[in-house]
């Protein structure tokens, strides 16, 4: 969700004012999600990195997941949509740790969209995570070094449970991953637009999957191979 800094700048605003139009792109990219059918949505609210923006900004974030939190999981419950943070938690305050952990047991057995919001997250750190996981069962005696494998090393990734991983959008014109889902990105089709994450409208998420669906996607194997033979291209 790139772009929300430079949107307020253009209208002589703070950042922050960004941050918060921000707020009603994803509430139409959620509400695109669940008209449209897709099963799983991850957003990248706040990185691994962004502790390291100018405190006022930090706290402004903070407050708005507080907000947006109270405000709109009523909302997500009724519409069956599950909502799970990925990233690590314990970073963030009791308070917001309460507020999360209540959200998600309030939305857990929803099942028409699970919208993950990525916070305090970052890719590396989802892959460390899971390697420690991984590490503790073998301590454990519970898993030999033999069965790591792509099965395994998924089963403990934070996004464990959802489908693989189809497009990536960034908005905001920058084309890099930063730290986002990089395990899972392995057989993404990647979409980038100039648009500031504010003025993402439905109309826009669906031209992405528009160009989502024009797309050969291989998986390694050859053009032919896709086109003549009945092969199901798979991630894994
Ligand atoms: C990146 O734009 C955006 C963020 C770091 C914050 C995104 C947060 C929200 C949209 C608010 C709430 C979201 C949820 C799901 C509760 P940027 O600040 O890096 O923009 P810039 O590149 O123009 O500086």
């Amino acid at each position: 969700m790139d772009g929300n800094g430079r949107w307020a700048q253009q209208r002589n605003k703070r950042r922050t004012f960004g941050h918060k139009a921000g707020v009603d792109a994803v509430r139409s990219a959620v509400r695109y999600a669940r008209e449209t059918g897709i099963e799983s949505l991850t957003l990248f609210a706040f990185s691994s990195e962004n502790w390291k923006r100018p405190a006022e900004e930090v706290s402004v974030l903070m407050e708005l997941f507080s907000l947006v939190l109270k405000s709109e999981v009523k909302k997500l419950n009724k519409n069956d949509i599950r909502l799970k943070i990925i990233g690590d938690i314990s970073g963030f305050d009791s308070k917001l740790q309460k507020k999360i952990a209540d959200a998600e047991a309030l939305t857990a057995s929803n099942s028409a969209l699970t919208l993950n919001v990525a916070a305090n997250y970052g890719g590396r750190w989802d892959i460390i995570n899971a390697t420690k996981r991984l590490m503790t069962l073998a301590n454990k005696g519970e898993l030999n070094i033999d069965d790591v494998d792509e099965t395994s090393f998924g089963q403990q990734i934070s996004t464990y449970g959802l489908p693989e991983l189809d497009l990536l959008i960034r908005t905001g014109g920058d084309h890099r991953v930063s730290n986002f889902l990089l395990w899972q990105c392995a057989y993404a089709e990647f979409y980038f637009t100039e648009t500031l994450w504010p003025d993402f409208n439905e109309d826009m998420f669906a031209q992405a999957v528009e160009d989502f669906a024009q797309r050969q996607r291989r998986f390694g194997l050859t053009g032919e191979q896709i086109m003549t033979q009945d092969i199901e291209p798979k991630a894994c």
